[in-house]
């Protein structure tokens, strides 16, 4: 049984942000697959507690997957053994994160370009997850298709069931160009493999294109969907996708941040929050005194403040014109 029904679109492990309340807003929007945040093996073991927060799953996701980022072979395995004592639908592998924090460590997309070292840690998750098993990486080398053919064709043969392909080089981080043809070559070397694209899909042109271009069936939505839960219905509803109203977008808001809140206690919530809400407002025609309150929420109150003004504030051409062009395109995030 493949993991992912055609045409699935998945919802990126974003850290920072695709916490239990930020999927919650996703799945309001349309999401099925989703992902945590990535999880470092080493807090699995060091900061049990604090990480297993990262772990939660809602009683109505019914498919979350854990993502697993680290280079440390007894961590991998500790992590691994923690991983089992839970439930989810699939154990993922970060071979893709560019971050210095996490590339000092020689894992995430540092690791990526190490074959036989990401081998090695993948085949403990592989050997010792109890969960089937996937793996996220990026494009080893923007020219030569050998070495991400390599580690993709090696992470299938440890048994990973799908791979996300970045199309972006580490140094890229987030910007530039998807590499469509990578990402195709991939695909086409691994009939046997769920092969999902990502990179740079924040709507129905770009999302066509992806598809188009690589051959895939599947995608991951990532940037795109920051602050735009709703782009997973418009992209698998197509014509019949109705944009959310000012009333429907606030509601989204105020149980995404309520759940924060429940999750994280006030003072951290509120501090959290503030990207998030960041994120919401972002090309939705609102004033730039909005972004100036988002960023000074600090309490419940200011918050219930921030959305009664955004009520005032909001500009009806912005959501009349949505209403006309369900699929104009929104600017990512940077
Ligand atoms: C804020 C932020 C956090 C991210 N965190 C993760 C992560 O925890 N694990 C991961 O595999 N990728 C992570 N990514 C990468 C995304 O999953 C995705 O691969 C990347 O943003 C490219 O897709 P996009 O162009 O559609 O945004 C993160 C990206 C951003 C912007």
């Amino acid at each position: 049984m493949p993991l992912y029904p055609e045409n699935a679109l998945l919802m990126a492990p974003l850290s920072g942000f695709t916490d239990l309340p930020y999927r919650r807003a996703a799945r309001a929007g349309g999401c099925r697959f989703a992902f945590t945040e990535m999880v470092d093996v080493a807090s699995l073991t060091y900061a049990r507690e604090r990480s297993a927060g990262m772990l939660r799953r809602g009683p109505e996701e019914e498919f979350l997957g854990v993502q697993l980022v680290g280079a440390d072979h007894e961590f991998i395995r500790r992590a691994a053994d923690v991983v089992n004592e839970y439930e989810f639908s699939v154990v993922d592998f970060n071979l893709g994160c560019p971050v210095p924090k996490v590339a000092k460590k020689g894992a995430g997309a540092e690791l990526g370009r190490h074959l036989d070292a990401a081998l090695a840690c993948f085949a403990i998750i592989a050997e010792r997850s109890r969960h089937p098993v996937t793996a996220k990486i990026r494009i080893v080398d923007a020219e030569d298709p050998a070495p991400t053919l390599a580690l993709a064709k090696g992470l299938a043969e440890l048994g990973a069931q799908a791979i996300t392909v970045h199309g972006r080089i580490k140094e890229a981080f987030y910007s530039g160009p998807v590499n469509f043809g990578m990402i195709r070559a991939v695909r086409e070397a691994l009939p046997g493999v769920q092969v999902i694209a990502n990179g740079g899909v924040t709507g129905r042109v770009k999302y066509q294109e992806i598809r188009r271009e690589t051959g895939c069936s599947l995608v991951m939505l990532a940037r795109g969907a920051m602050g735009n839960p709703w782009l997973f219905n418009e992209l698998s509803l197509g014509d019949a996708y109705v944009p959310p109203d000012i009333d429907e977008w606030f509601g989204v808001i105020r149980e995404h941040v309520e759940g924060m809140i429940e999750l994280y206690g006030e003072e951290s919530a509120m501090r959290m929050a503030r990207k998030i809400l960041h994120d919401y407002l972002k090309g939705r025609g609102f004033h730039s005194v909005m972004k100036a309150l988002a960023s000074a929420v600090a309490t419940r109150a200011d918050f219930e403040a921030f959305l009664a003004r955004t009520k005032q504030e909001h500009s009806e051409s912005y959501w009349t014109q949505l209403e006309a062009n369900p699929a104009a395109e929104r600017r990512l995030r940077r």
